[in-house]
């Protein structure tokens, strides 16, 4: 993964108009159900993309990103050098990581295009053990956002964690461990090819 990174910016997060729209699209989803959070947890922050309009939106909330990539952390930490003192980056493995994330705590969790890396590692107990876990990082009333990719073209290498059984899987078991609050789909346009996204949010 750490090699994805190594020319900026490898998806056009910063670059392209559809990804920011999905990105204001969640943020709209945050500011409509929680409009006022203390702490934001971004499970896989990237390079910060959308870190950054998070903290321009939040001013406020103290955010936490975490992120495998050493490459893309430390972009991370230049895009965001001018909101220092609520963010805090983490450059590690999430699932390594997860025992040192306080539970009950988050107002609002942002995991967006990368549950699948998830599924594509544990088996399906462990996998939904694991989301399980994540729930619990959320406060009573807390904010689980997600944006997922379904069936990405047979062209594309990530195509196979992304088929719409598997997509359906973490939505159902994120079902049976909190509430479904907004399951929304797109399909759209990106450097010529479409693609469909779901935008799904949960309240605990
Ligand atoms: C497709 S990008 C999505 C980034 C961001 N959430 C967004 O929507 O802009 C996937 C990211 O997941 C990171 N990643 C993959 N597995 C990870 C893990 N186990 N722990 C932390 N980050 C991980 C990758 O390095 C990459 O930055």
């Amino acid at each position: 993964m750490n090699k994805t990174f190594s020319n900026p910016d490898p998806w056009k997060y910063f670059a392209s108009e559809y990804e920011q729209i999905k990105y204001k699209r969640q943020i709209d989803v945050i500011k409509d159900r929680k409009p006022n959070p203390e702490r934001i947890l971004e499970l896989v922050s990237a390079e910060g993309a959308q870190t950054l309009l998070l903290a321009k939106q939040f001013s406020y909330t103290k955010i936490t990103g975490i992120e495998i990539s050493p490459n893309a952390f430390r972009i991370a930490q230049e895009n965001l050098k001018g909101h220092r003192g609520r963010i805090e980056l983490v450059n590690a493995d999430m699932m390594e990581h997860e025992p040192r994330i306080e539970e009950n705590t988050y107002d609002v969790c942002i995991w967006s295009e990368s549950v699948y890396y998830i599924g594509a590692r544990l088996t399906f107990n462990d996998t939904y053990e694991f989301l399980k876990k994540m729930v619990g990082k959320l406060r009573a009333g807390g904010l689980l956002v997600m944006a997922n990719t379904v069936d990405l073209s047979k062209d594309l290498p990530e195509w196979i964690v992304t088929e719409r059984p598997l997509i359906n899987c973490y939505y159902n078991f994120l079902s049976s461990l909190i509430t479904p609050a907004l399951k929304s789909i797109y399909i759209e346009q990106k450097l010529g090819r479409i693609y469909e996204y779901q935008i799904w949010a949960f309240q605990r």
